[in-house]
């Protein structure tokens, strides 16, 4: 099966565990913790970084630090995984979501001011499929009605907005190390911020909110959201190599986009002039297809032994969010969307092999 992703790990990874694992440090404690901290949060420009569990429950803490609960809004863009969502409910909140830019697929920044409201706090745009969102246009709106900004760049380590790294853009950002990230550990995640009360106040919530002076004493409801130090072992390994991976992840997109590229009925993923996509999952959309159609072209990849993945389907449409609203272009683009094998362990062949037969399957 040529798969849709796997995670590198080399020499690297396995010395930093054996180190934990030798020091015996091996819960949330340890040297690699504050270390993969510094380290990513230098990487993506931002001043602190707070090592988390997984990419939800780091943006759970960044909105229960900024203390949105319920009553509150949070703008969401419907085209993302549901964990966005999720997160906003988690505090109680509501999610109000916002179409997708027709080019580019992320968070549409023009249709965002129709959905501000006296209630709304927070905008989280997400940086979807490692392409950047429109930053400066959803900063502007921000300031203007007084909202925060917390990126969701699960998806996008090392992806530039104008040069710049995401995840140093907006008050908080929350990245995921899951297996099929750019860079894992496994599970976990991080909260980065400039602001140095946030952090203060993230890294107090994932650890139960313990006063830190007073032991077992605690200021407010706190979680357990900690990463551990082996998780941060093999953070800091994978980092040394996320650019390296980026180079290996565009060479790979390059590959797919000139056998695609000309094909018609298949539109290639975007990137905008401002943007430097990591393409976190190669991902095109078929046009005048319909879902069923889409379905039968993945499952005829699979006996090709090629595993592909829809495209997210909209929020807006699944049980636990639907209330009958539309959102067109999100509509479309999780209709006719399909993910292609991106593992950085492809070698043209498969790429050659994968467009031969998705055209193929296409035709049929
Ligand atoms: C956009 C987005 N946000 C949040 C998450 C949640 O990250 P995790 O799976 O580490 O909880 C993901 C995970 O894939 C994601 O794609």
């Amino acid at each position: 099966m040529i798969p849709i992703a796997e995670p590198i790990l080399g020499e690297a990874e396995m010395a930093n565990v054996v180190q934990a694992v030798k020091s015996t440090w091996i819960s949330s404690k340890g040297e690699f913790i504050p270390l993969f901290e510094k380290q990513f949060a230098g990487y993506c420009g931002a001043k602190h970084g707070v090592a988390v569990s997984n990419g939800t429950v780091a943006l759970h803490l960044a909105l229960k630090a900024m203390d949105i609960k319920e009553g509150d809004e949070v703008i969401v863009p419907t085209l993302t995984f549901i964990a966005t969502a999720n997160a906003v409910r988690y505090v109680g909140a509501t999610p109000v979501f916002v179409d997708s830019h027709p080019e580019y697929w992320c968070i549409d920044p023009s249709r965002i001011r129709g959905r501000i409201t006296k209630r709304t706090r927070v905008i989280i745009p997400v940086h979807l499929y490692g392409h950047p969102c429109d930053m400066d246009a959803i900063n502007t709106l921000a300031k203007e009605f007084g909202l925060r900004v917390i990126e969701d760049a699960a998806e996008a380590h090392g992806a530039l907005y104008k040069g710049k790294k995401v995840g140093g853009l907006s008050h908080i950002s929350c990245f995921s190390f899951y297996g099929n990230k750019l860079i894992t550990t496994g599970e976990g995640g991080m909260c980065l911020t400039s602001d140095r009360l946030l952090a203060e106040r993230m890294q107090a919530l994932r650890d139960h909110s313990m006063n830190p002076v007073k032991r077992y004493w605690h200021d407010e409801v706190g979680f357990n959201y900690r990463m551990t130090n082996i998780q941060a072992a093999i953070g800091v390994a994978q980092l040394q190599r996320l650019d390296e991976f980026i180079e290996q992840k565009r060479r790979l997109v390059g590959w797919y986009n000139s056998r695609l590229g000309e094909v018609s009925g298949v539109t290639c993923p975007p990137q905008m002039p401002w943007a430097r996509s990591v393409y976190w999952i190669y991902s095109v959309l078929l046009s005048g297809c319909s879902e069923e159609r889409r379905d039968r072209v993945m499952a005829g990849l699979m006996k090709d032994g090629i595993e592909t993945r829809p495209i997210f389907y909209p929020i807006h449409i699944q049980p636990p969010y639907s209330s009958g609203e539309r959102y067109p272009e999100a509509e479309r683009i999780g209709a006719c969307g399909i993910s292609l094998p991106s593992a950085l362990t492809l070698t043209e062949d498969n790429v050659d092999y994968v467009c031969q037969r998705l055209v193929a399957r296409l035709r049929s």
